[in-house]
Order: C-alpha cells, then structure tokens, then sequence
C-alpha cells in the first residue's frame, strides 16, 4: 500500500519537486488542494522552520493523516538576510518580477565579492501518528546583476550558482544542488528508514 501524504501548499512547483522524490519511494503526494482541504494559517514565525511548523500543523489537525510542508526563501548577506522569511511577500507584493528589481536596486554598487546569498528550504514532516520532524537544506550562490533564464520561479532569474542563474539549471540539474533538494533528500532517507514494511504490505 502506498503511503500517502499531503503536502501543505498549493505551489505547482514544489508539489512537482516533491513528487520527483518522493513517489520513487512509494509514497503518494497530493497537494492540499486536490485533498480538500482548504486553510492558509498566517506564516508568523521568525524562521523558516517555525514558517513550516506552523503550516504542517494546520493541515495535520484537520486531515490527522502524513503531512509535509516547506518553507523557503533567500537571504541575501549584503541585505541583513533580507528578503529571509517575507521573500514571498518582499517589498510587500507577491510579484517575482518585482522581488527581483527590488533586490538588483538594492545592491546596486554592491561588488560581486559582497552579493553572496542563500535559499534556504526547511521542510516539516508530520507523521501519521503525529511526531514531527524538520530536514533543513541550504543552496548557496550569489546575486547577479539582470534577470537570466526562464525555468524555475521566484528568485531564480537572479541568483548566480557560478556563470549561469539557478533559472538556467533544467529542474533535474537544480533538484541536484538545490535547498528544497537538499531537504528533500534528507526527508526521503527518513522515510525510507522508517516505513518500508508499510509501502510492502
Ligand atoms: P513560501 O511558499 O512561503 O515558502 O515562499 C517561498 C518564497 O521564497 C517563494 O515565493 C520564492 O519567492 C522564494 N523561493 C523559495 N525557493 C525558491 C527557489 O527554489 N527559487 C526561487 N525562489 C525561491
């Protein structure tokens, strides 16, 4: 029987990263949506990991069964960490296009030893039985200068991983590298240690 769980989002992107790992494993990912269930608790937390706590748990109190949440953003060292934990709301917009230009204008002048800068994913487990658990990756890279490339979301047209923007990486090459992989990665092995005599009964 496969193990289903429900993932705390209604982001297409990270539902399709979530299923590239997970689904090899036997395990089955629906998106909240697609089970019915309809909440969208305020992100209060200071951290990317109470952000996903507080998701997690939202969606485990009404459906009582797997749950997995992530919560994402990037910090950028020239800016205090800023946009961190309001990245998907900087500037006050949910507009990506603008996120970019905000962050660009901010480090104009800022030399390229001084945009360093992170994504960092944190991603909450919450068993069938209620135990959580939370698996953190990092990605590390710099601020460019313009937008470049067309895949991925967010931030990626302007956050440099050498000569080339994570939004020119196929999804496989930034599965590979990537925060959400990362964590990702550490959630599967989790997993795999822990439910095997489910997915084979
Ligand atoms: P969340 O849905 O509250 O976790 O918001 C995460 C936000 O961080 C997204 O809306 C993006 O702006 C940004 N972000 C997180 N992961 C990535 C990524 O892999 N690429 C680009 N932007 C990302």
């Amino acid at each position: 029987m496969k193990t289903k769980m429900i993932l705390a989002s209604s982001n297409s992107h990270k539902l399709r990263e979530f299923r590239e790992i997970l689904e090899p494993l036997g395990c089955e990912v629906v998106s909240q949506k697609e089970a019915g269930i309809d909440v969208d608790p305020d992100e209060t937390g200071s951290t990317f990991e109470e952000n996903s706590a507080i998701k997690a748990r939202a969606v485990y109190e009404i459906a009582k069964c797997a749950v997995i949440s992530d919560d994402s953003g990037l910090e950028v060292d020239a800016l205090g960490g800023e946009p961190g934990v309001y990245s998907a709301r900087y500037g006050g917009t949910r507009d990506d296009r603008r996120h970019n230009e905000l962050v660009l204008e901010k480090l104009s002048g800022v030399p390229d030893e001084k945009r360093t800068a992170r994504f960092i994913a944190a991603i909450t487990y919450i068993d069938e039985k209620g135990e959580e658990f939370c698996f953190v990756g990092k990605f590390e890279g710099r601020i460019g200068y313009c937008e470049r490339g067309k895949n991925g979301f967010g931030y990626d047209p302007i956050f440099m991983v050498g000569d080339i923007s994570s939004a020119e990486m196929t999804p496989d090459e930034k599965n590979a590298v990537s925060h959400r992989g990362k964590a990702l990665r550490l959630l599967a092995e989790h997993i795999m240690k822990n439910i095997p005599e489910e997915n084979d009964a």
